[in-house]
């Protein structure tokens, strides 16, 4: 540990690490002097049937193509080759159940299942370019499923499984998916919570509109009774199963779309991000291989997130079995059967490169050290965290507690919409500071600018910083599905003159030029890694017959970043009935979008803080739910609805 100008700590990472580490200084240096040179580089570390033309064609910005008429299988180079190249009896998966049931999934089974799915999505008529839907909790068919679409070049949408049957048919019905893969049910604490139900729920929801499914294909998981569809309905074991397990691979263009994930914007819908297939799996295989120092057929990889978000497609799925991993994927909650379980299985498989988030750390950190201390942690040797910023002080617990004090930390920034890590320590190279993301990864370039977008000054801490990606990377979205205008608007406006990608969080370099993100600067909240939308929440709130208005904020949380805070305004033929009427609405936004995006607390108030122009001035809730004086309330039409809100907060 070493002091710094303005952080008292900083960690090089030790000789030796650094000396067998994958990444070398030397990779800035090669990707400065040529990037394209540098991502073509990176690109050969997949297998191409066909190679590409160009490395890079910006001239249809801001949509990209990388590698263009290159063309490539996504599914044989996370499966194939592997087994090609005799590690066929590799485990890819160290599959761990809720309940205790463990399976163990080898390179050659996981061909022989992908294959298998792909003969049958074969079968059901699906072809490249339609849409699946995969609406599943963490089992090895999720994998399956997602790598067979991969396989067929069918796009998939995977939709969170904890999402609302509202969520989900909104989701299908934007991407008109033809097929929904799901399970009966799934183990939640060790009940069976029903699934399928809510598959049938979402398609029977909006009365007779029409919907694009025609199958629902439905494995067997919980063994809980399902409602059932004649003709619709099929049993992945009594198909799927039964399929042959040889199937060849066909090539598809780099810029094949891959998948889309929707993801919370500022506005009430979400966003289906597209992403295609050459550079993504370049840079998800790439920033795995070398954030992560992985080495194939010595490390067991962990990343504790789940496939419904973006960190589970491109670090459970793409990244590490494109390297050849042996991973653990695990289907439960961190305290189920007790607060030991994540360590158990730590111990059970000797992981040694552990991903997860700040929430979860803060919560192993409240649970108290003597859990962890309780187990042999000694395989661990590095641990990675993502999805919010990470305060030092769970960041020094982490490396501590469960890196023994010598585990490097990658603090590993991203988002949905890049596909892959954009900025994080090189683990063998960057001497990394707590809560600090540190710099761009080689190849990456990223800038902290001004509203105006003069880049900001080291050490200027206070100064509003925006996070901008002033180049393309491979892995960057190619839109918005179905609405290039949002994208474009989204993204691209608010520094079109430059030309550069607006990332919608606030950073700042601090004395040594190093990089801090700070946090979204819009409307969407951060609660325990999960992006969700204020609006989104607000809308669900109005959708309620009590409810006359909705303003939402995030306040901060000490364990999940933030936490949602609502201040309602009731109708007039609505009864303030208190905590029942609270629980109530609490239930209504758990039903219509999903339990993680149930708020915190819920205020009932006279009148809403607004702007001559009829804008709620969120900054000034924020100020209200977080108990601090209020700032700047000039531009309030009446400022005295503070007094009338703040006392039903008292
Ligand atoms: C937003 C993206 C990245 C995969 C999971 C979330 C926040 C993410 C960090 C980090 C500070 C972070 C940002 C970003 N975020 N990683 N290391 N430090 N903030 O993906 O749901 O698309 O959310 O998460 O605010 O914009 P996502």
């Amino acid at each position: 540990m070493t002091e710094t100008a303005d952080h008292k700590d900083s960690y090089s990472p030790s000789a030796e690490f650094a000396a067998a580490a994958n990444a070398g200084a030397e990779l800035y240096e090669q990707a400065s002097a040529d990037r394209d040179a540098f991502w073509a580089e990176q690109a050969s570390r997949l297998h191409w049937h066909q190679p590409w033309g160009q490395v890079l064609d910006w001239s249809d910005a801001p949509v990209a193509k990388w590698f263009a008429d290159g063309k490539l299988n996504v599914a044989y180079n996370c499966v194939d080759r592997h087994v090609l190249d005799g590690h066929g009896d590799q485990v890819a998966i160290h599959w761990e159940g809720e309940p205790g049931d463990s399976r163990a999934v080898t390179y050659r089974e996981l061909l022989a299942e992908v294959s298998r799915a792909a003969n049958y999505f074969t079968e059901l008529g699906l072809e490249a370019g339609d849409r699946v839907a995969i609406y599943m909790p963490m089992v090895p068919e999720a994998i399956v499923a997602m790598l067979a679409c991969a396989r067929l070049g069918l796009t998939h949408s995977v939709v969170f499984a904890g999402f609302s049957p509202t969520a989900l048919r909104q989701r299908v019905d934007d991407a008109s998916a033809r097929l929904i893969i799901t399970t009966d049910g799934q183990w939640r604490r060790g009940k069976a919570a029903p699934l399928k139900e809510a598959v049938d729920e979402a398609l029977f929801a909006n009365g007779d509109v029409p919907h694009s499914v025609e199958h629902v294909l439905v494995v067997r998981r919980t063994e809980i009774e399902v409602p059932w569809t004649e003709g619709r309905d099929l049993w992945w074991h009594e198909t799927v199963t039964q399929a042959s397990p040889e199937h060849e691979a066909q090539p598809f263009d780099a810029e094949h779309p891959l998948f889309i994930l929707y993801t919370s914007g500022t506005t009430g819908k979400p966003k289906g991000i597209l992403h295609t297939s050459g550079g993504y799996l370049t840079q998800v295989s790439y920033t795995h291989h070398n954030v992560f120092d992985h080495k194939a057929g010595q490390d067991v990889y962990w990343c504790t997130a789940d496939i419904g978000w973006v960190t589970g497609h491109s670090y459970i799925v793409y990244g590490p079995l494109s390297n050849r991993a042996t991973q653990v994927v695990y289907e439960g909650t961190p305290n189920f059967p007790d607060e030991h379980r994540h360590w158990q299985i730590v111990e059970k498989y000797g992981v040694s490169i552990y991903y997860t988030a700040p929430t979860l750390v803060r919560t192993f950190m409240k649970w108290g050290r003597e859990i962890p201390a309780a187990h042999d942690l000694s395989s661990l040797r590095l641990l990675g965290s993502v999805g919010e910023p990470i305060n030092p002080e769970a960041w020094r617990w982490y490396r501590d507690v469960i890196g023994a004090g010598t585990a490097p930390v990658v603090d590993t920034w991203w988002q949905t919409e890049t596909g892959a890590i954009m900025i994080s320590p090189l683990p063998g190279v960057t001497a990394t500071k707590p809560g600090a993301a540190m710099a761009p990864l080689p190849g990456i370039s990223a800038l902290v600018v001004d509203e105006e977008g003069k880049p900001v000054q080291r050490g200027e801490t206070e100064a509003n910083g925006y996070l901008v990606l002033d180049q393309p990377w491979p892995s960057m979205l190619r839109g918005i599905w179905g609405d290039m205008e949002r994208y474009r608007a989204t993204y691209w406006e608010r520094y079109a003159a430059q030309g550069w990608y607006f990332a919608g969080d606030g950073a700042k370099l601090d004395a040594d030029g190093d990089l801090w993100v700070l946090g979204r600067v819009d409307d969407v909240m951060n609660v325990s890694g999960h992006r969700i939308s204020t609006a989104e929440v607000e809308s669900a709130l109005v959708g309620h017959s009590g409810v006359a208005e909705a303003a939402v904020v995030g306040a901060s949380d000490e364990t999940t970043g933030q936490g949602i805070v609502a201040f309602v305004i009731l109708t007039a033929e609505a009864k303030d009935t208190g905590a029942a009427l609270v629980d109530e609405l609490k239930a209504e936004v758990s039903r219509e979008i999903s339990p993680i995006a149930r708020p915190r607390e819920i205020h009932v108030v006279p009148e809403l803080p607004k702007t001559r122009s009829g804008k709620i001035m969120r900054r000034l809730l924020r100020d209200v739910a977080e108990g601090r004086e209020l700032g700047d309330t000039s531009t309030l039409v009446d400022p005295n609805v503070f007094e009338a809100i703040r006392a039903t907060k008292a």
